[in-house]
């Protein structure tokens, strides 16, 4: 073996080191608190259903069944998941997520707790994740965590949890988490906004500071934050409606 074989040999080596490092990285955006994980592998079932079996919640508002909604379509993304689920050992798939929220109230307001824990599988009921959060908004963060442990499979067209069993307790690090848009220096179309504020969910950001108008009033009318345009304006006449 020449010279060069030797230093191909080197990098090849070195590049299948980085690889293997690249597998085992945690793939989990932004970092939990606490995370411990295993080797196995699970399926998730093609009808993955949200139980709230023993919640104080009632999601009378629907935000846990939209949240729910949201995250399968991150997690299947465009792909068409048809694989041959008959095909998997019974004790690999996952029916769905068992969703346990203590608090009934869905006030959401700065400072509300955020936290959630997460176990794929849960450990009392192996053929469901389990997810328990204090508040709704922490079981959204929680969603959006599992989201991200899923991924589709190119071969067998199923999506798959790996590295399970997992335990995740997290919780946030910084309560203000925020984002600035200046939309009255530099437009921007509202589905752009929009896109803004699906990106803002899964990074878990929490406060869109929106600098709608450069001026010193605030004349925006929002309907569903009627008692808001009142505060700062320079005249009831002097108001936008969008
Ligand atoms: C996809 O599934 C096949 C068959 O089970 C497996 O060999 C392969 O490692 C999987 N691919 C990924 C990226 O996990």
């Amino acid at each position: 073996m020449g010279l060069k074989s030797v230093w191909l040999v080197v990098v090849f080596l070195f590049l299948g080191v980085a690889v293997a490092k690249n597998v085992n990285r945690l793939n989990v955006w932004p970092m939990p608190k606490w995370v411990s994980r295993g080797h196995n592998r699970v399926y998730m079932s093609l009808d993955f259903q949200l139980v709230t079996d023993g919640s104080k919640y009632i999601d009378g508002s629907e935000i846990l069944k939209d949240g729910f909604t949201r995250m399968l379509d991150v997690v299947k993304v465009a792909h068409v998941v048809d694989g041959d689920i008959s095909s998997v050992d019974k004790s690999h798939i996952i029916k769905g997520i068992h969703v346990l929220i203590f608090s009934p109230d869905d006030q959401l307001q700065y400072g509300v707790a955020e936290s959630y824990k997460l176990l794929v599988p849960s450990p009392e009921m192996p053929d469901y994740v389990h997810l328990e959060a204090q508040t709704v908004y922490g079981a959204l963060h929680g969603l959006q965590t599992f989201s991200q442990l899923c991924h589709f499979n190119f071969t067998t067209r199923l999506i798959e949890v790996h590295m399970v069993p997992w335990t995740i307790i997290d919780q946030p690090r910084f309560s203000y988490r925020g984002l600035l848009i200046d939309t009255s220096r530099h437009y921007q179309p509202v589905p752009m906004i929009k896109k803004v504020i699906d990106s803002m969910a899964y990074a878990k950001l929490n406060v869109l500071h929106w600098h709608i108008v450069d001026i010193q009033s605030f004349p925006l009318e929002i309907p569903s934050f009627s008692k808001a345009v009142g505060w700062g304006l320079f005249s009831f006449r002097a108001v936008h409606l969008f």
